[in-house]
């Protein structure tokens, strides 16, 4: 398996993949491939952070990072905001998520962002260093519980003294 940067010709088959991947779950409003369409269109859609998992020619995993900004009344610094992260079904539990997650996260510091936030499920994200983003004081403009809000540094020290509320393009809500 390898990971690389989405190409334009991979767009169809990594829609249908994120489409695939959330097509069973319960708390899937079932439009996050639309998601991927929309934040690739947009303005801060950085191609380098568009990752797919690639096996056998087949595109098994994606995971996409969108620049936000976490402000608060005196400050405001960019961010990432981590969404979706997809696997195919039929590989669930091989360790393609967590490949995508780390490769995401070392792209993602090389290019000089010091955080990630995303909302997620709590039993999973914690082992690539997420937190609960309460714990910094960044809160979210969704309504989720949370023990699902959560943030990571990137960079040594890239929440430091960063908090308020994380804004997302508007490409987010469709
Ligand atoms: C969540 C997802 C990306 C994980 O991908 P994956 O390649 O199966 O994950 P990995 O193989 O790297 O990790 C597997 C581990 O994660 C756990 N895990 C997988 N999905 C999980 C979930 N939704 N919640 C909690 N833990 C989860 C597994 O139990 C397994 O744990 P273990 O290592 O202790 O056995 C994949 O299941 C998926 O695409 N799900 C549907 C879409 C989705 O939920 N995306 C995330 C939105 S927050």
């Amino acid at each position: 398996m390898i990971v690389r940067e989405e190409q334009a010709s991979d767009r169809t088959g990594v829609e249908a993949l994120v489409e695939a991947a959330f097509r069973d779950l319960a708390v899937s409003d079932h439009t996050e491939h639309l998601l991927v369409a929309r934040l690739r269109s947009a303005p801060t859609f950085i191609p380098e952070l568009s990752l797919v998992a690639e096996e056998c020619n087949r595109i098994v995993g994606h995971v996409l990072l969108t620049p936000v900004v976490i402000a608060d009344g005196v400050g405001r610094t960019a961010a990432l905001g981590v969404a979706p992260l997809s696997v195919a079904p039929d590989r669930w539990r091989r360790g393609i998520g967590s490949r995508l997650m780390r490769e995401a996260h070392a792209r993602a510091a090389a290019l000089g962002f010091g955080s990630a936030v995303l909302v997620g499920h709590p039993d999973y994200y914690p082992r690539f260093g997420y937190r609960p983003a309460s714990a910094f004081g960044i809160r979210f403009p969704f309504e989720a519980p949370d023990e699902c809000c959560l943030a990571v540094e990137l960079l040594p020290g890239g929440l430091c003294g960063v908090h308020g509320t994380v804004e997302y393009p508007s490409a987010f809500f469709g």
